[in-house]
């Protein structure tokens, strides 16, 4: 099972929002796959569902470790992928072992872990169109999966950020 579908940020509030939209919404076991370049805003939606979690601590890009840990209404594991040389690596760093299952996964540079990832999830997709405002970001999501189809129908419709 499948479903995906287009949005448009206008801005970094339209992407918290999302991402907030998502955290209110996620169960154990969600996983949101995040692609786009350098800048897309993949943190700043990261933030958002850290937000929308209940998360009161400070959470950053965790280039350097990998992977940080927050605690919300649900754990939330931060991942991010940028400088894995070998998806086998995150593997060993544990990474995406069992304990996702109990919480939230949010993983920027998902697509380098391409293969490895939980086949059900909640994929989106930032680009920055080419365009007279440089704050404008295309936001194509897939939600695989029954559980993550739920919750990319309640969370988009909960954000107020309309479809493109
Ligand atoms: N519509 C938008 N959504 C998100 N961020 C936006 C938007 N418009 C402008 N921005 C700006 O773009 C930047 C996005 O930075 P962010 O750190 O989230 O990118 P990233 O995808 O995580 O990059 P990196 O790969 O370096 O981690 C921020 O400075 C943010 O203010
Ligand atoms: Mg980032």
């Amino acid at each position: 099972m499948m479903a995906s579908g287009l949005l448009t940020s206008d801005g970094p509030d339209d992407t918290s929002a999302l991402g907030r939209a998502i955290g209110r919404h996620a169960t154990p076991g969600t996983v949101v796959a995040l692609i786009g370049e350098l800048g897309a805003g993949k943190t700043v939606l990261a933030k958002g569902v850290a937000d929308g979690l209940g998360v009161r601590t400070v959470v950053n890009s965790p280039t350097f470790v990998l992977m940080n840990e927050h605690l919300g209404r649900l754990r939330l594991h931060h991942v991010d992928a940028y400088r894995l040389s070998d998806p086998a690596d995150a593997l060993a760093a544990g990474l995406l072992d069992d304990r996702l299952a109990m919480g939230v996964a949010v993983i920027e540079w998902a697509d380098r872990l391409d293969g490895w990832l939980p086949e059900e999830r909640l994929e989106i997709r930032l680009d920055t169109p080419a365009g007279l405002n440089p704050d404008v970001r295309t936001i194509a999501w897939r939600a695989i999966g029954e559980a993550h189809e739920r919750l990319a129908s309640a969370a988009f419709t909960d954000s107020g950020v309309e479809p493109a």
